[in-house]
């Protein structure tokens, strides 16, 4: 890792006890897992496939068939994924730390599968459906998830859908409003695989900055995050983020 390892020493001295900390994720954290990200050139979800007919509520309208069927295709791959050193490394730093909130854009479940609690998930999760048009929620059985088309509501008869942020769509107000709050008054804000190209989760590293947080930035490329961030930590997250718990821990020996 090179002089990331001392870049990962200098970061570990924010993560003091009593330091408020907000970490936001993006599809990066999971790569390892084996669960694509949006972006990336060769096997990101949004090069491979058209987010226009797969993620907006028009693409659903137009062919609801084609929409579930590649929701449970994604259900069916992150469903048998399982969590990697990064989830589990964020798990242990909200264990040393008095307040570490986890948000995420992610719409796995691998961070509670690592440990984490009190996750904020900005854009929905993939085990979640609800009605399309009454929101009412929906409990998926085994045939349906294996069904060519989505099923109907048991109360209003129209179709049910995953219930996750479609592009076009606003975020679940509460979970935005709580993040934004925590990010406007944490002492670090750790921002861990994402391409920060997504707005509104892409402000939260600037909110933090505002607000005089140390901004600490992990992933494999440089991007509009690392620009901004006080420390970039250049690396894959399931070798970063362990080197970084430990460095949190042996400072704590020290002290
Ligand atoms: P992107 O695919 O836009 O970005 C993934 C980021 O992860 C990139 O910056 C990669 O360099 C980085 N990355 C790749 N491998 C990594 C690794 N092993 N460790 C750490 N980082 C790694 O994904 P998001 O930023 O999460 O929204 O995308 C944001 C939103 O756009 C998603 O939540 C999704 C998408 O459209 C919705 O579906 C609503």
């Amino acid at each position: 890792m090179g002089g990331v390892e001392e870049a990962i020493v200098r970061a570990a001295q924010f993560f003091s006890n009593d330091a408020a900390v907000v970490c936001l994720t993006g599809a990066g954290v999971s790569a390892e897992s084996g669960v694509p990200t949006f972006r990336d050139a060769q096997t990101g979800l949004w090069s491979r496939f058209d987010a226009e007919e797969l993620a907006t509520p028009q693409g659903f309208e137009r062919d609801p068939g084609l929409v579930w069927r590649w929701y449970m295709w994604r259900l069916e791959q992150v469903g048998a994924a399982a969590p990697n050193p990064g989830h589990r490394a964020l798990a242990e730093l909200a264990r040393l730390c008095e307040a570490f909130l986890l948000v995420t854009q992610n719409v796995d479940d691998l961070h509670e599968q690592a440990g984490s609690a009190d996750v904020l998930h900005l854009h929905g999760s993939l085990f979640n459906f609800r009605c399309a048009a009454c929101a009412a929620p929906h409990h998926l059985t085994v045939e349906e998830r294996g069904a060519d088309s989505p099923p109907a509501c048991g109360l209003c008869g129209d179709l049910v859908r995953p219930d996750v942020v479609w592009f076009g769509e606003s975020l679940p107000w509460d979970a935005v409003e709580e993040a934004a709050a925590a990010a406007h008054g944490c002492d670090v804000m750790l921002v861990v695989g994402t391409s920060g190209l997504v707005y509104p989760a892409s402000q939260l590293p600037l909110v933090a900055r505002q607000g005089g947080a140390m901004v600490i930035d992990v992933n494999p490329e440089p991007g509009p995050i690392s620009s901004i961030a006080d420390i970039f930590l250049l690396g894959k997250s399931g070798e970063v983020l362990p080197a970084l718990a430990r460095a949190v821990r042996e400072l704590r020996a020290e002290l």
